[in-house]
C-alpha cells in the first residue's frame, strides 16, 4: 500500500545487533531523499518477555499493509532460539508465502578475502523459503524416557519445488546464463529426487542456461576450491540455509551478506534482512558491520521499484568498502556508525 507515490516500510529492528544495523541502513536510505515512511515496530525477545509473544496476533495484516519489511534480527541468549525463531522470522516467511530467500554473494573491492588470491566473487543464491527442512512438521513423544521420539518431516511440493527452480532460471538469465542445483538425492531417496526431477524439467525448458546437478557437500568444496565456477545456486531452504553462511565467509564474513524474501510477482511486501543473526558475542559494542544491512535495503529499494536509488546506495556502498572506513571484521578499525555515516554522504554526494 504505497502512501501517495511514497512508500510505506515497516522496519522491525530486532535483537542484539539487529537495531544496530538497521539504524545505519535506514539512515543510507533516509539519505537518497526518498518519499518513505518508516513504522518502527517493536517486535522481538523484549516484546516477549513482557508480553510473552514475539509479535502481536495480527502481524500479518500489520505487515501486510506495508510495501517492504525491513529486519535486522532476531534472537537472544535469554529464550530457546527456536522460540524466538518460530516466533517472528518464520511465521512471517510462511505466513506471507515469501518462498524465494534471495543472497547475492559477491566480493566487493577493498574487503579482505579468505581465499589465496582473492579470486573474484559473483554468485546469486536462490533459497526456497517455505518449506524443505523448515517446513515445521514433526513432533515429539514420549517424552524424558529412553524411547523419545523426535521426528522433523521435510516437506517438498512439486508446485513449491518449481516456482522457486522457475525462478533460478529467470535470474540466471540475467546474469551469467548458469544454474546449479544443490540437492542430496543419493542418500535421501523422496523429497530432493522429485526436486531433481522438476529441476530437469525446468532445465529442458530453458535451453540457453547451463544447469548442473551437484550433490550439495561436493558443491560445499567447489564453492571454495572454484567459486568462480558458480553462478546462480538453487538449493533448500536448509541447504540455501547452510551454504550461504559458507558464501558469506567467502567474500568478507557474516556482516557482509545481504538477503531479500519475496514472493516474485506478487504485491506481497518483501522481507529484507541481513544474513547474520543478532551476533550477541558483539552487540552493544557499536562494532557490528553494517553493510549486509545496507546491502539488504538496496535489495529492497529494488522491489519498490526505485532502480535508480538502489544503484546510487549499491555505489555508495562499494565505495566506502574500496576506500573505507570500514569495521574490524572486515580489516578496518571503525564503528558501526561511522561506517553507517560514510555511506550516508557518499550516497547523498552521488
Ligand atoms: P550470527 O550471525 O549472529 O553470528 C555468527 C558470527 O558472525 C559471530 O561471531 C558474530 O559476531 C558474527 N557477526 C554476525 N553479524 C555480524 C556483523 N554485522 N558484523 C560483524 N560480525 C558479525 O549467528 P549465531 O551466533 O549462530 O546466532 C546468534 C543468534 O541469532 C541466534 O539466536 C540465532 O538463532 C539468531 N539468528 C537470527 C537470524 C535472523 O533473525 N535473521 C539469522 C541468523 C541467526
Ligand atoms: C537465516 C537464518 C534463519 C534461517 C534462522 C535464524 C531461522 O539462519 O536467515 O539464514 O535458517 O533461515
Ligand atoms: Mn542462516
Amino acid at each position: 500500500m504505497s502512501a501517495e507515490g511514497g512508500h510505506r516500510v515497516a522496519v522491525i529492528p530486532g535483537d542484539g545487533a539487529g537495531p544496530e544495523v538497521i539504524a545505519e541502513a535506514r539512515k543510507a536510505v533516509d539519505a537518497l531523499d526518498l518519499d518513505i515512511e518508516w513504522d518502527v515496530l517493536a517486535w522481538g525477545s523484549d516484546r516477549y518477555h513482557a508480553e510473552g509473544a514475539m509479535m502481536p496476533p495480527d502481524a500479518l495484516d500489520v505487515v501486510r499493509a506495508h510495501d517492504a519489511v525491513l529486519l535486522g534480527a532476531v534472537g537472544d541468549p535469554s529464550v530457546p532460539d527456536h522460540v524466538t525463531l518460530w516466533g517472528l522470522l518464520l511465521p512471517l516467511r510462511q505466513g506471507l508465502d515469501l518462498w524465494a530467500n534471495v543472497r547475492p554473494a559477491r566480493l566487493l573491492d577493498g574487503i579482505p578475502s579468505p581465499l589465496a588470491g582473492s579470486p573474484p566473487i559473483d554468485m546469486l543464491f536462490v533459497r526456497e523459503n517455505t518449506e524443505g527442512e523448515y517446513a515445521g512438521v514433526g513432533g515429539r513423544a514420549h517424552g524424558g524416557l529412553e524411547l523419545e521420539v523426535a521426528l522433523e518431516t521435510s516437506v517438498f511440493t512439486r508446485g513449491g519445488v518449481r516456482r522457486v527452480l522457475d525462478y533460478a532460471f529467470a535470474r540466471a538469465q540475467q546474469r551469467r546464463g548458469a544454474v546449479v542445483s544443490a540437492t542430496k538425492s543419493n542418500a535421501s531417496r523422496f523429497g530432493y529426487v522429485l526436486w531433481d526431477e522438476v529441476a530437469e524439467e525446468v532445465a529442458a525448458a530453458h535451453p540457453d542456461i547451463r544447469y548442473e546437478r551437484v550433490l550439495v557437500d561436493a558443491l560445499a568444496a567447489r564453492l571454495v576450491r572454484d567459486p568462480l565456477s558458480v553462478d546462480v545456486v538453487v538449493a533448500s531452504n536448509l541447504f540455501g540455509d547452510i551454504l550461504t553462511d559458507l558464501a558469506a565467509a567467502l567474500h568478507g564474513g557474516m556482516g557482509m551478506a545481504a538477503s531479500a524474501s519475496l514472493a516474485p510477482s506478487s504485491t506481497t511486501p518483501g522481507l529484507f534482512e541481513p544474513v547474520h543473526g543478532s551476533a550477541p558475542d558483539i552487540a552493544g559494542r557499536g562494532i557490528a558491520n553494517p553493510v549486509g544491512a545496507i546491502w539488504s535495503a538496496v535489495l529492497m529499494l529494488e522491489s519498490l521499484g526505485e532502480a535508480e536509488a538502489a544503484a546510487r546506495l549499491m555505489g555508495a556502498l562499494e565505495a566506502v568498502c574500496r576506500s573505507g572506513p570500514r569495521t574490524v571484521d572486515v580489516g578496518g578499525t571503525a564503528s558501526t556508525s561511522e561506517v553507517g555515516d560514510a555511506v550516508a554522504r557518499a550516497a547523498a554526494d552521488a
